[in-house]
């Protein structure tokens, strides 16, 4: 069920190719704990601030600065990790085949962005460095319609 209790966000605040620093809100399994979502190809993808390198550690240098600079990827700017958006796999740096932790989102008629508290606690075993995109787990993105971007 969606209430305020799950809502992260509008759709609308999240630019595509950049990220949003949310915290996990009371529905969570940790209320307040920062968590980012990232629109890319039309889709969002949702994840904690977590590095798999050392587990803990927030992978962003300052508030919502979670992407490469070309914005093709998530980077852990403590030691260079870097991450497919769409599967959260590392790809480059200290924890290749590990993965972040991904949010099972869910998107409301009205647009709003909800962590989708009824998804089993979304947990990514380590894949292999090359791992499709399409192996990523179907909870934790959403595409989004036209409708979906405007705010109401
Ligand atoms: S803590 Fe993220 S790469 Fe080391």
């Amino acid at each position: 069920m969606l209430t305020d209790a799950t809502r992260l966000c509008h759709a609308s605040e999240v630019a595509e190719d950049e990220a949003l620093c949310v915290p996990a809100p009371a529905a969570a399994p940790t209320p307040g704990e920062p968590w980012f979502l990232v629109r890319h190809g039309g889709r969002l993808y949702g994840y904690r601030d977590d590095c798999p390198h050392i587990p803990g550690s927030p992978l962003a240098w300052r508030r919502h600065a979670y992407l490469s600079g070309d914005h093709q990827r998530i980077v852990c700017h403590a030691h260079g990790a870097q991450f497919e958006i769409a599967t959260g796999h590392c790809v480059i740096g200290p924890c290749v085949g590990l993965s972040l932790t991904a949010i099972p989102l869910a998107l409301a008629p009205d647009g709003s962005v909800h962590f989708d508290s009824n998804a089993p606690h979304p947990q990514h075993p380590p894949h292999p460095p090359h791992a499709s995109s399409a192996s990523n787990g179907p909870y934790s993105r959403i595409t989004l319609t036209k409708d979906s971007r405007r705010q109401p």
